[in-house]
């Protein structure tokens, strides 16, 4: 038997993601915070641990979580999933929509998941490539709106890896023009202070999605997908009964309580970001483009390999693209904590004089 011959063609033609665990002291290459969650909340995740029944499956729905989050959005409750990851969330939305011959349409390069999960799910898939400026060509969207209608359309906001926000009357522009439901991936937006929640009310196709990953809490697999009552309601029948464990809602609860202090800190990378893009135009032949993400995309004029090499030899990892197009030579950084900050400058530094 051929097992091969039962499995979906746009399944054979990839490859699995590979996230390998490379050896390092400061990892700045995945865009998590490089700050563990205060000694003062883990106690309480471990203290709740103690009081679970194990044996019980976790709560369905999440819907204290739910309410939760609702408060902390201002929006109704019956407006949100909590989700294993937004990844999930973005896997729900392409097995509920119809895939047929219109197709998913998101810019490139973007966020790597729309694609795998919109080919694993036998949608087609239709890339329009980003302006010069990183922006959305937003006439060739419109035409292919106006041509093929696609039944979804994705926006990272700010643009894994790009680091930049899509200028906002662009993406309005698309919700207007579009049939299909139109999804703005937050997972960045504790960094960059903008987000498309108040247009909820005005359009019934808009889909927001924020992440936990990015803040502190990447371990524990927290999404949440807000959008129109309706769409919800469907996309709940997709939705897996025990999506979200018992000690994922443990930590997203925490989260909720201790909102304040999360967003401090995401304040504290937001200013860290200015000071390394600073210190990284200083540098010749390192180019940073502009971010309000936690992770800063520069060009180089040098070889990237040697670059990655020379870092990991000193124990720090960061993510290379020598893919070709607008990626080529380029290297995406999270930032980390100062100390981090500046043994990476300090690093590159030393490569590029050497
Ligand atoms: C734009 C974007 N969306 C979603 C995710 C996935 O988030 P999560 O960890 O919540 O699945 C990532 C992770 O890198 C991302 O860059």
């Amino acid at each position: 038997m051929n097992i091969k011959t039962l499995i979906m063609e746009e399944v054979l033609n990839q490859e699995a993601y590979s996230a390998p665990e490379i050896p390092c002291r400061i990892k700045l290459d995945a865009n998590e915070s490089s700050y563990d969650i205060p000694p003062s909340l883990k106690s309480r995740i471990i203290e709740s641990i103690e009081k679970i029944s194990l044996n019980r499956y976790p709560e369905p729905g999440s819907p204290d979580l739910r309410k939760g989050f609702a408060g902390l959005y201002g929006v109704d409750d019956d407006m949100l999933i909590v989700g294993n990851g937004s990844d999930e969330l973005i896997q729900i939305l392409l097995m509920a929509v119809k895939g047929q011959a219109s197709g998913v349409m998101f810019p490139t390069p973007t966020f790597a998941m729309y694609k795998i999960s919109a080919f694993n799910t036998g949608h087609r898939v239709i890339e329009v490539p980003l302006d010069s400026r990183f922006d959305l060509d937003v006439d060739s969207m419109l035409e292919i709106i106006a041509d093929k209608s696609p039944e979804l359309v994705f926006f990272s906001y700010p643009n894994n890896p790009t680091g930049n926000c899509f200028d906002a009357d662009r993406i309005e522009a698309i919700l207007k023009e579009s049939s299909g439901i139109v999804v703005v991936d937050e997972a960045y937006a504790n960094f960059s202070g903008k987000t498309f929640l108040p247009y909820l009310d005005r359009y019934e196709n808009l889909v927001i999605l924020k992440s936990l990953s990015k803040v502190g809490l990447a371990a524990m697999r927290i999404g949440i997908l807000i959008g129109s009552l309706p769409l919800v309601h469907e996309l709940n029948k997709v939705r897996l009964p025990y999506n979200l464990n018992t000690l994922s809602q443990i930590a997203a609860r925490l989260y909720i309580d201790n909102e304040a202090e999360f967003r401090r800190q995401a304040d504290g990378v937001a200013g860290r970001r200015e000071e390394l893009s600073n210190e990284l135009k200083k540098i010749d032949g390192i180019y940073p483009y502009a971010s309000d993400s936690n992770f800063i995309l520069f060009g180089c004029t040098f070889d990237t390999d040697s670059i990655y090499d020379g870092l990991l030899k000193k124990g720090i990892l960061i993510k290379k693209f020598n893919t070709p197009g607008v990626l080529e030579n380029c290297i995406r950084v999270t930032v980390g904590t100062p100390e981090e900050n500046e043994e990476f400058l300090g690093a590159l530094r030393d490569i590029l004089t050497s």
